[in-house]
């Protein structure tokens, strides 16, 4: 078991480059199964993520290779409708092949992803979107089947905006025949990067990024073209990572539009912010002060993924620090760890309150979950000596070699 060790106490300077966004490949990756051709993403970020959804649309039947930053998806062979339990197991946004090999299919038959790390983890939301559009469902031995010969266009109401939920109608409603509207759609970047892929393979969608998404149905997708956008949460990270550790980081590669209220919390932090086209510069200089509160919302307002690592940078902010999440049920499993580290939180429901302290100190912390992760290596720059997490594995599937980019921050931090 791989961990990472960070010594704090050393304040961050450099320059890096923001990795392509995991919560865009993931989507993009398994709508390449709609198409009849070749599709090439750019911009694609190692993660073990990826390497469980390549695994997923070989064994469908796509031909996928890579060449530098590029995954290439070849998808105009047979594609089989099942993926195995175990391939469907090793990552819950599995649940978005549901949608797309229902389309190509007129079938699919997966396990359900059930609870995770963050809680519970519904998909109610999805079968609305596939129900509304004509599949019919069923379950039986932990499996879910959807059927439907050819998806009809409908209306998709969303009672909450899913941000899966959104990508599945989507991907679902391209090929159907006839009109669709989504509304109550989730409103992530993310879902923009998706319909524009669908559109480089012919799809007619427009709206994505609003809450009224509409699809007019074609028959046939070819291949498509995407340069993944920048991920907006690993941003969040190294900029969170530099208030914590003091310094100065410039993220190039970035997308300062789709992260304002991220931004917002740093500067209310004390932190001086600049940016520019796909540019951001942090400087942290004095001494940190709460934000105020802080309370997570689907986009735009503050990110559930960001909550984590945020917090681990106001441990040592002037004053109280209240953060409420209002997305997942369990996204607090990072606490007992950073108390350990010496924070002060004190957590009840959706809410933690973070008095900020003066001291925090290195120990042997244990990653809870990926975001979770990303929190104790924020927290431990500002430590006092080394922090050996373990449990990096959660971090693989969404930082691309964390010790390497703080490293290259000029942190005293390798992955052993
Ligand atoms: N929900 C339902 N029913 C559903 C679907 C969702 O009740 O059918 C609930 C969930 O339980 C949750 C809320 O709705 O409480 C939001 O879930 P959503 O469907 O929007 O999340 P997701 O699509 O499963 C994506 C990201 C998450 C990110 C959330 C929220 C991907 C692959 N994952 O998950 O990313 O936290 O949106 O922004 O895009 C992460 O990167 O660390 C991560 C967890």
């Amino acid at each position: 078991m791989s961990v990472l060790k960070i010594t704090g106490g050393r304040s961050l300077e450099g320059s890096l480059r923001v990795q392509g966004a995991k919560n865009s490949a993931l989507p993009l990756l398994a709508a390449s199964v709609l198409t009849e051709g070749l599709s090439v993403f750019r911009n694609c970020p190692r993660l073990t993520d990826v390497a469980a959804t390549v695994d997923i649309l070989r064994h469908v039947g796509c031909r996928v290779y890579g060449e530098g930053d590029a995954l290439y998806v070849d998808a105009s062979g047979p594609i089989s409708p099942e993926v195995p339990d175990e391939l469907m197991g090793r990552m819950r946004s599995s649940v978005i092949f549901l949608g797309a090999l229902l389309s190509r299919c007129g079938e699919v038959s997966l396990s359900l992803p059930g609870g995770c790390e963050l809680g519970p983890r519904p998909v109610d939301l999805h079968l609305l979107a596939l129900r509304a559009l004509g599949a019919e469902v069923t379950e039986a031995g932990g499996r879910l089947c959807c059927r439907c010969a050819r998806l009809r266009g409908g209306r998709i109401d969303l009672p909450s905006p899913s941000v899966g939920a959104t990508e599945n109608a989507m991907l679902a409603a391209v090929r159907a025949r006839g009109n669709t509207v989504i509304t109550g759609a989730a409103r992530e970047p993310e879902i923009r990067d998706l319909q524009e892929y669908l559109r480089s393979c012919g799809a007619l969608v427009t709206g994505a990024g609003s809450s009224v998404i509409r699809i007019r149905g074609v028959e046939k997708l070819g291949g498509g073209e995407k340069r993944i956008m920048p991920d907006r949460i690993a941003a969040a990270t190294y900029l969170a990572a530099c208030a914590s550790a003091g310094g100065r980081v410039r993220l190039y590669d970035a997308c300062p539009g789709d992260m304002v209220p991220v931004l917002q919390a740093l500067r209310g932090m004390g932190c001086e912010l600049r940016t520019g086209e796909n540019l951001i510069m942090l400087e942290r200089r004095g001494p940190l002060r709460s934000p105020g509160p802080v309370i997570t919302r689907p986009h735009p307002g503050f990110p559930t993924d960001a909550q984590p690592p945020l917090m681990a940078a106001v441990l040592k902010a002037q004053g109280t620090t209240v953060m409420i999440e209002t997305i997942f049920e369990s996204r607090y499993r990072h606490v007992p760890a950073l108390r350990s580290m010496g924070a002060d939180i004190r957590t009840a429901g959706k809410t933690a309150v973070i008095r900020g302290v003066e001291r925090l100190r290195g120990g042997e912390v244990h990653a809870s979950d990926l975001r979770g992760g990303a929190a104790l290596a924020v927290a431990a720059l500002a430590a006092e000596g080394e922090t050996v997490i373990s449990g990096t594995e959660y971090m693989d599937r969404g930082y691309e070699d964390m010790a390497g980019a703080l490293t290259a921050l000029g942190a005293e931090a390798c992955s052993e």
